[in-house]
């Protein structure tokens, strides 16, 4: 049987981090995997998570399976950080899954039990795993336009053009904020253009919300989201605790669905239950109850509230001297957009052979699409990958 497998493409997120590893030079930098590192390249263990684990150690009496869809608990206070405190609780379901990729892959099969039919339409450039994992459940894929090259903004009249051809009772893929892998986002009125769009005709929104509080900061970060969710009838959404825990291996994430109305809560939960169960039967919980216990206790809230926002304000000033270091090389604003930026990411615009050569030369990893993750940088080496950029002639 097993001589039947062929080799499987290698994620070109996960075969970069194998290719930096492997790189002797002690010069290299890393600017590929979405992983926040701070000034000494340390992704550290956030002060809050810490203080939650210890207090699970001293007061955790069982192992005990939780339910199928998770600890009820976990599932509130992540889906009112998410959503608001205005969520629509009466058409609400949730499940915990192992992280945000969890919850999109259990989100599409979900999709694929209720209408299998349905396109799934995607940002064109988006997280090479969206499409992955939808073409692997047999989900039929369109993509639409969202970035424009030539300014480093949304191309919201081509995103408009092309969802405008999506057929009733097809789904489409947003990024909640900080867009993974371009870095710009559409903006409150955007979102609002998009729900009515919807509406007309008929489509299903299906929000991936990975890094919420890198951006603009947790409230602002979800503000279009939540406009897009108070129009829409039915939604999903797939969150992440990854980013902003920072309990990345911890595999942390809630798929939430809204449904149409409060008569179809049942048979929704039930359905993202059942998929729970034939996948992996119960959900992880050692990082859901961490961030329980940090989002339902004042103080360790608001500790990791201003621990989040350093790592943003930190990510900002290194869009902000990225552009400066690039506009004083280069002497113009043509890489003003990395300021304008929100997230982790942004796309520089270097073709495959420009990242090669700043990979050959200057041994600074980034995605082949020329996606820098700028958390990957610090004072000392924004200089450097300035002079990469305008050396291979970006
Ligand atoms: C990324 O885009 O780098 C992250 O979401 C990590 C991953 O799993 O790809």
């Amino acid at each position: 049987m097993l001589n039947a497998l062929t080799a499987q493409a290698p994620d070109k997120i996960l075969a970069l981090m194998a290719a930096y590893r492997e790189d002797p030079r002690d010069t290299k930098i890393d600017l590929g995997v979405g992983v926040y590192k701070d000034a000494t390249g340390l992704t550290p263990v956030m002060r809050a998570v810490k203080s939650a684990e210890r207090q699970l150690v001293e007061t955790q009496d069982t192992k005990v399976y939780t339910g199928l869809a998770g600890d009820p608990a976990f599932a509130d206070a992540l889906s009112t950080l998410v959503l608001g405190a205005d969520k629509p609780v009466d058409r609400l379901a949730c499940v915990a899954t192992p992280g945000g990729t969890g919850a999109i892959r259990q989100g599409l099969e979900l999709v694929r039990m209720a209408s299998p039919d349905a396109k799934l339409w995607l940002s064109m450039p988006t997280w090479p795993n969206h499409p992955a994992i939808a073409k692997y459940l047999g989900i039929m894929v369109a993509e639409y336009r969202y970035f424009d090259a030539d300014t480093g903004g949304v191309d919201f009249d081509a995103m408009m053009d092309d969802l405008g051809r999506a057929d009733a009772g097809d789904v489409v893929m947003l990024h909640g904020c900080c867009h993974n892998p371009t870095g710009a986002n559409l903006t409150l009125d955007q979102w609002k253009t998009v729900a009515d769009l919807l509406i007309v005709r008929g489509l299903i929104p299906f929000v991936d919300i990975a890094y919420q509080g890198f951006g603009d900061g947790l409230d602002a970060d979800a503000a279009g989201m939540r406009a897009l969710l108070a129009k829409v009838p039915e939604a999903l959404i797939a969150a992440s605790c990854s980013k902003n825990f920072g309990i990345y291996r911890e595999r942390t994430g809630l798929l939430m669905a809204i449904a149409p109305s409060a008569d179809k809560l049942k048979v929704t939960q039930g359905a993202m239950s059942t998929l729970n169960r034939l996948n992996f039967s119960f959900p992880p919980d050692h990082g859901a109850r961490v961030v329980t216990t940090i989002l339902t206790d004042d103080a360790l809230r608001g500790d990791w509230a201003a621990e989040l926002e350093d790592v943003r304000t930190g990510m900002l000033g290194l869009r902000e001297a990225l552009a400066t270091a690039l506009r004083d090389r280069v002497g113009s604003d043509r890489f003003g957009f990395l300021a304008a930026h929100r997230g982790m990411f942004s796309l520089l615009g270097a073709t495959p052979d420009q990242v090669e050569v700043m990979r050959r030369d200057h041994g600074i990893y980034m995605v082949g699409d020329s996606r820098i993750n700028i958390a990957g940088l610090n004072d000392q080496t924004v200089p450097l990958l300035a002079d990469a950029i305008v050396a291979a002639g970006v």
